[in-house]
């Protein structure tokens, strides 16, 4: 895999909560500072070729496609207002950081909201140096009406989810060079769609380490008490 990788975020956002014992924050994206460290994309949909424009910051802002909300959170979000004729693109917002973090991170994703139905794809998902070569983790990614969400790991040739690992998701494909990437389904309710929404959010734990790359997902409520304690904690229970 790759040593340095950048983190992506697609539509809606999301606070980090790096609240560790064992690790020390090197950065926290939240509240009035959150877009403070990040690129917007600025371009169409030149690699995956959705029908969107992924605007420039100065449009993002203007639009209210990103902003700071009343309740002091980052949203990004897509036009849900605007009739666009077919084969024209729709305005939204694609991040991407300004930092990029080694093999040793631990990256903690508190989201209260993300995008659903027809037509979205939101995503929060990491990339080596040169895509796709580099590699890349999906640690959100739901389209469409899929019913939770769905982790991924894309890489060259050579790499597959070993049998026989500990887990609550569902192993789909194991070879990370095939088009879908290896792929495990969560199985914790309310980690997408109208569940996750109807649930007021979540939070997803990613580990990148030598030993392997390990994700955990918390809906709210099974987080709310324990927010101030530690997330490393949380991951030994
Ligand atoms: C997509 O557009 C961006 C911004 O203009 C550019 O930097 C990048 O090289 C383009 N990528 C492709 C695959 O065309
Ligand atoms: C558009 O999104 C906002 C949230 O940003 C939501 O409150 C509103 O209901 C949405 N409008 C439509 C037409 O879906």
């Amino acid at each position: 895999m790759v040593s340095t990788t950048l983190l992506c975020f697609l539509p809606y956002l999301f606070l980090l909560f790096p609240y560790t014992t064992s690790y020390d924050i090197i950065r926290d994206y939240s509240g009035s500072t959150f877009f403070d460290h990040w690129d917007f994309y600025g371009s169409w949909d030149n690699l995956t070729l959705g029908d969107v424009w992924w605007l420039d910051r100065a449009s993002a802002f203007q639009n209210n496609l990103a902003y700071i909300n009343e309740h002091n959170r980052a949203v990004i979000k897509v036009d849900n207002v605007s009739d666009v004729p077919f084969n024209e693109k729709r305005n939204t917002v694609r991040i991407t950081s300004q930092d990029s973090y080694g093999v040793g991170s631990l990256w903690i994703i508190d989201l209260t909201h993300l995008p659903y139905g027809c037509s979205v794809w939101p995503a929060v998902w990491t990339k080596g140096p040169t895509w796709p070569d580099d590699g890349e983790i999906d640690i959100i990614e739901g389209v469409n009406l899929m019913g939770a969400n769905q982790y991924a790991l894309h890489t060259l040739p050579g790499c597959s989810q070993p049998q026989g690992v500990v887990q609550t998701g569902v192993s789909g494909e194991t070879d990370c060079s095939q088009p879908s990437g290896c792929v495990v389904s969560e199985a914790s309710p309310n980690s997408f769609n109208a569940g996750f929404a109807a649930a007021g959010g979540g939070v997803w734990a990613a580990q990148f380490d030598v030993a392997g790359i390990f994700i955990w997902f918390w809906s709210v409520r099974d987080v709310l008490n324990c927010r101030k304690r530690s997330i490393a904690d949380a991951m030994q229970s």
